[in-house]
């Protein structure tokens, strides 16, 4: 039978080194708040609960952590910060539900492996009672030893209570802890606050388990795995080695990037197989590229779909609700905003499109705009199939212009066009013989005399 998890996982710190307004866990990698990162990582590792243990900003760390995950997720309030040990006690009552194991997991560690959860669930399936997960650190300052003798872990120690002999242990306390749910909540109560910081330490459960005879090991996780987030300088961190990692599986899946480095996706980018992403792309939230799209350099999407075989940019801003089919281009400094673009149209050069819908083939001459507010309104301006859109036009919606339909350059149109129909709404031209050559003698009279007279 498969076994029962409650991942408790602790977001009630008061993070002031963060020096925010708001909680830190609510800060942002990868377009998504570090604590949900965190909640996805133990629902794909299998949890049958999660109990959050919440602090500052508690409504919107709970709405947070349940987003996008079908695990449920049950909240407590720690209203002191008195210490990890003190953090997990929070969730007595749920741990009470009985599950086979609690995993203790950190709300500000959001690169946390699901692999490595199950590894530990692994280890105490195979018998041990307490399994911490530790990673050897290029730095160890701060972070609690492990310290290990014949293969089990006997103590952790936090960095202000070691000795020297301790301090030049590397081998360090990830955070991870993971322990028996029928246990859980009387080593939780036999941890004390007696400690260089007054504080109930988490890692206190290594030495209670032992002294009643109970087996602790530790498992090594890697080093960035554990990185958790103290500074906005660690979260920019973190933040690296994340888009690293997505930009790394984009491309085995198929993704084609010159210059990945300059490449920022969300959590939740889906990039088709052979779409290729020019330099200097930011992809926010709710992006999905068709495949074979190329993004051109320094474009910027959000909550956009682009369609197979679309081509976009240079310099083209996709805002939410722009819906582009098949082979459609928006290119240099356009600007799209729900606007539904049909196969194979083009809106090539210098435009602003919102609350429009493009038929099929459509051309949108350079520096079209769609007038879209009237000030307290936001309208809809239709193009029809193969319209032709002359360049320098403003369409003041809401306005319809049918299929096939041609608008003059320069034109303001204030009235719907039929299909087929043609269009022109500016001044007429007038051209005058001569008056130019005429106006230019004038002018070099003019300052020709204006010469002498200053003489
Ligand atoms: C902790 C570990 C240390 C480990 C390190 C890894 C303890 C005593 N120490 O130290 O061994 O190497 O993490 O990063 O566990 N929190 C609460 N309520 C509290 C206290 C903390 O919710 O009352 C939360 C914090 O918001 C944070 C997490 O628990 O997400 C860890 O607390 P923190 O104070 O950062 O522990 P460290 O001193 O880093
Ligand atoms: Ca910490």
């Amino acid at each position: 039978m498969a076994r029962t998890c409650l991942a408790v996982v602790l977001a009630a710190g008061d993070a002031t080194r963060m020096k925010s307004s708001k909680s830190k866990v609510l800060h942002m990698v990868g377009n998504l708040p570090l604590i949900a990162h965190v909640t996805r990582a133990a629902a794909s590792a299998g949890v049958s609960k999660v109990g959050l243990v919440v602090g500052r900003d508690a409504n919107r760390v709970i709405e947070a952590a349940g987003s996008g995950i079908d695990v449920p997720v049950t909240s407590v309030e720690q209203t002191e910060r008195k210490g990890t040990g003190h953090a997990v006690l929070m969730a007595r009552d749920i741990i009470a539900e009985g599950f086979d194991d609690i995993a203790v997991l950190y709300g500000d560690a959001p690169l946390i492996n699901p692999e490595s959860l199950l590894a530990a669930t692994a280890e105490r399936a195979r018998g041990a009672d307490v399994v911490v997960l530790g990673f050897r650190a290029a730095d160890p300052t701060g972070y609690g030893r492990l310290i290990e003798r014949n293969g089990e872990l006997i103590a952790i120690r936090e960095h202000k209570e070691a000795s020297d002999d301790e301090l030049a242990i590397d081998f360090c306390n990830g955070g991870v802890i993971t322990f028996s749910g029928r246990q859980a909540v009387s080593l939780l109560e036999a941890i004390g606050n007696d400690n260089a910081k007054g504080e109930y330490y988490l890692t206190d459960i290594v030495e209670i388990a032992r002294s009643r005879g109970l087996k602790c090991v530790a498992i090594e996780a890697s080093e960035q795995d554990m990185l958790g987030c103290n500074t906005r300088a660690e979260l920019a961190e973190i933040e690296a080695v994340w888009q690293k990692r997505a930009r790394h599986a984009a491309m085995l899946s198929g993704v084609s990037m010159i210059d990945p480095s300059s490449v920022f996706l969300s959590f939740d980018t889906e990039l088709g197989p052979d779409v290729m992403i020019e330099p200097n792309v930011w992809f926010g939230p709710g992006v999905r590229v068709g495949a074979g799209a190329v993004i051109h350099a320094f474009s910027h999407l959000e909550g956009a779909d682009v369609g197979p075989g679309a081509m976009i940019g240079p310099f083209a801003r996709l805002r939410p609700g722009t819906e582009l089919a098949e082979k459609a281009k928006v290119g240099n400094f356009c600007e799209t905003k729900k606007a539904k673009v049909g196969a194979g149209a083009k809106i090539n050069h210098l435009s602003y499109i919102g609350d429009a819908v493009i038929g099929e083939g459509a051309n949108i001459g350079a520096g079209t705009i769609t007038c879209n507010y009237d000030g307290q309104n936001k309208h809809l301006t239709e193009i029809g199939a193969g319209a032709f859109i002359g360049s320098n036009s403003s369409l003041v919606a809401p306005i319809r212009i049918g299929d096939g339909a041609y608008v003059g350059s320069g034109s303001v149109i204030t009235k719907d066009v039929p299909d087929d129909a043609l269009a022109i709404a500016r001044a007429r031209q007038e051209t005058k013989p001569d008056r130019a050559a005429r106006l230019r003698e004038k002018i070099a009279a003019i300052k020709a005399l204006t010469k002498m007279q200053r003489s």
